[in-house]
């Protein structure tokens, strides 16, 4: 795992979206893993601004979600397909038939969790997985006790995650949906890339044990540390409880992962 401390969130997103937009230009048939969640908003505003900006073509672009609450239909503006559809499918040239969410409507979710692991497989995998973490330590919907090898199923949501989640349901946890269908973490670990996004004092903790912690079922993101290509993103704040974060932040100028993004993360930290 290689992680990058930044100083503030714009800058985590400002670099998430350009390595977004770079893996994009190197690929332009890239499989794109998309997360949803309020960190996900500011890296999608600062992706499409590079995409008018700089003209990235998503013409060839897929796409496949992490998740989706069970019985939430897509025209229902607290589904992750309206999140999706509203925050970059609508704003970048991306084709409706190359964007996966998985239906969370399906009469048989079994079956559907079946189907989403077979289009995946038959997009050719995941280049770049877009993550980030809930309080639970989830990564997608894998909440503790998720197996480390699961696939994609239907699971139980934790009182955890409808209270974290609660935000876009009026604020009353006992109206986040109880049950989503969610990418297992053995789904996510086999995407090429994997790209965590992490900001905010409110996520030091489970940041802390995600990465520096023991490899445990009851935290999914700690699988994590299995990937072998997996970039974490953070704030100053998101940082705050990382033991080794002196280490980190000295290491990054030796690091090849980030030789690209060298000037970009100089002249943030200069504005900083
Ligand atoms: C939801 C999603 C997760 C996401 C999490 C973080 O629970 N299922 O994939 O990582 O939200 O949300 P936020 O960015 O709002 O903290």
């Amino acid at each position: 795992m290689q992680i990058l401390i930044l100083h503030t969130a714009q800058q985590v997103e400002a670099l998430a979206a350009r390595m977004i937009a770079d893996r994009l230009k190197a690929k332009p048939n890239l499989v794109l893993g998309c997360a949803t969640g309020r960190t996900m908003e500011g890296v999608y505003d600062r992706l499409v601004e590079l995409a008018s900006r700089e003209k990235l073509d998503f013409g060839r672009v897929t796409t496949f979600n992490l998740d989706e609450y069970v019985g939430l239909t897509a025209d229902d503006p607290q589904s992750y397909h309206y999140y999706m559809a509203e925050k970059l499918f609508s704003r970048v040239n991306l084709r409706p038939g190359r964007t996966h969410v998985p239906n969370g409507m399906a009469r048989d979710l079994a079956a559907e969790a079946v189907s989403y692991e077979e289009r995946i497989k038959a997009a050719g995998g995941i280049d770049l997985q877009l993550l980030g973490i809930g309080n639970t330590g989830h990564i997608g919907f894998n909440e503790p006790l998720s197996s480390l090898s699961s696939r994609t199923r239907d699971l139980a949501l934790t009182p955890m995650t409808q209270e974290q989640n609660a935000g876009m349901f009026g604020d009353d946890p006992s109206k986040v949906p109880t049950r989503a269908l969610t990418m297992g973490v053995g789904t996510i670990l086999e995407a090429r890339e994997a790209l965590l996004i992490v900001t905010g004092a409110h996520k030091a903790q489970i940041l802390a044990t995600a990465v520096e912690g023991p490899v445990t079922s009851m935290v999914s993101a700690t699988a994590l540390q299995f990937h072998a290509n997996c970039c974490i993103l953070v704030d100053e704040a998101a940082a705050e409880k990382l033991v080794g974060r002196e280490e980190y932040r000295r290491t990054f100028v030796h690091e090849p992962t980030w030789a690209p993004y060298r000037d970009f993360i100089l002249s943030s930290e200069r504005n900083a």
